[in-house]
């Protein structure tokens, strides 16, 4: 479906207007949005702007809350089963109930702005970063809170090389900068993550497939050791599906709160691979045995409500007020003192870093001969086929 089609805006996608970037930071205050009418039409101006198609699923949402914000619940009569676009449409819409039209409004300008300054260059949101420069991040602080998004929307965020290591220095930053409570970890547009980036097979260096093995191997086991020995609270902001890597590392934050919409799914015996990001033993721990043999060996996906019960998720949102709920709960998480809540981590977490450590160790080993496997390889090859075919 055309993207434009689904809004019936047919110059939604025009060059993007920087003046208005950088004239984003003049509509907050405190850090927090003040949805007024003005930003509210501002919004829909900038949405103009966007170069990039942020994919269906944001733009029905979009197009939800402008009617809710405009029109208050929706009260249009549902169309044909037959009429897929217009149905799609009034779906988003009733999904949101009984918002009012100040909230909607509000998560439409907050919506639009995440999409913006997720096409800004990093010169452009300078004041807000904490000065590292990334490619594949988009990382700001503001209220005490380091917030990391992951900004490959338009590959549903799979992590490449250059993002693992772009991660770990984000971390580093965000474990010394003094201005940091809490650290939160996203994505930008519908995914939360589609888990590690297949193409990362694909690079085979001249001295072969086990060199690029073991040198993915050493990425990883760094990655993940970043997260085992980050000392501050780290908080999961789980925008929508996650895959693989992405939801093994979960058992290795503080606290993860994910949209309704969100689903959970290691498929790593589809891809003749194993487990990692310590989920090997976390993952147990979390859910007890026979549910994480479900998961990791059988390839079970969860739904977010699943995996709440399961102990994996925290808490689950509706993904209408997703944005707005978590980020309000999380500003007042950011105004805690910053070192009680380093001691008390320190108290329930150290215990077991040595045994995270090594586990990571062994499961980067296993990865390493996965890898290489004829398993493995075929699966990739697959995936790249389909690929090709559409
Ligand atoms: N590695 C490489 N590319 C990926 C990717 C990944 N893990 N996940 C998504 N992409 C790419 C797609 O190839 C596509 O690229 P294209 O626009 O150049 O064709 C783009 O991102 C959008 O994804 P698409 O497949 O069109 O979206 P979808 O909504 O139909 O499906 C997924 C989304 C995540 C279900 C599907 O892309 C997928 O299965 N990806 C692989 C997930 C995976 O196996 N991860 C590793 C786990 S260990």
């Amino acid at each position: 479906m055309a993207a434009s089609r689904l809004l019936g805006h047919s110059s939604l996608w025009l060059p993007i207007r920087w003046s208005r970037v950088a004239a984003l930071g003049l509509h907050t205050a405190g850090g927090r949005m003040q949805a007024s009418q003005q930003d509210f039409e501002k919004a829909q101006n900038d949405l103009k702007t966007l170069k990039k198609d942020p994919g269906n699923d944001v733009k029905l949402k979009l197009y939800a809350l402008f009617k809710q914000a405009t029109q208050g619940s929706c009260n249009a009569p549902k169309p044909g089963m037959l009429d897929f676009v217009n149905k799609a449409k009034w779906d988003a819409w009733n999904s949101l109930g009984s918002l009012s039209k100040d909230e909607a409004k509000k998560s439409y300008v907050e919506l639009v702005n995440g999409l913006i300054l997720s096409e800004a260059p990093a010169k452009d949101t300078a004041s807000l970063s904490t000065g590292q420069k990334y490619d594949t991040l988009q990382v700001i602080t503001e209220d005490n809170i380091t917030k990391i998004f992951l900004n490959r929307p338009e590959k549903k965020n799979a992590i490449t090389l250059q993002m693992y290591k772009e991660i770990g220095l984000a971390l580093d930053e965000a474990a010394k900068d003094d201005n940091t409570v809490i650290t939160v970890l996203t994505g930008h547009g519908d995914y939360f993550c589609s888990g590690n980036d297949l193409n990362n097979f694909t690079n085979i260096p001249p001295e072969g497939k086990e060199k690029m093995a073991s040198d993915s191997a050493v990425i990883l086991e760094a990655f993940v050791s970043k997260f085992i020995d980050f000392p501050k609270p780290l908080i999961a902001v789980i925008n929508g599906p996650a895959v693989g890597i992405s939801v093994t590392i979960l058992g290795l934050f503080d606290i993860v709160y994910a949209t309704d919409r969100a689903t959970f799914h290691t498929p790593f015996s589809q891809l003749g691979q194993s487990p990692e990001g310590c989920s090997s033993y976390t993952f147990p721990r979390v859910m007890g045995l026979s549910k994480a043999v479900e998961v990791l060996l059988f390839n079970k996906l969860l739904t977010a409500h699943e995996a709440c019960k399961l102990g994996l998720v925290t808490e689950v949102f509706p993904d209408a007020t997703f944005q707005k709920e978590v980020w309000g709960r999380l500003r007042s998480y950011g105004e805690l003192p910053k070192n009680s809540l380093v001691f008390s981590k320190q108290l329930i977490r150290d215990t077991e870093k040595e045994k995270l450590h090594a586990v990571n160790v062994q499961e980067c080993e296993r990865l390493k001969e996965r890898w290489l496997s004829d398993d493995c390889m075929n699966a990739i090859i697959s995936f790249f086929q389909k690929k090709a075919k559409l």
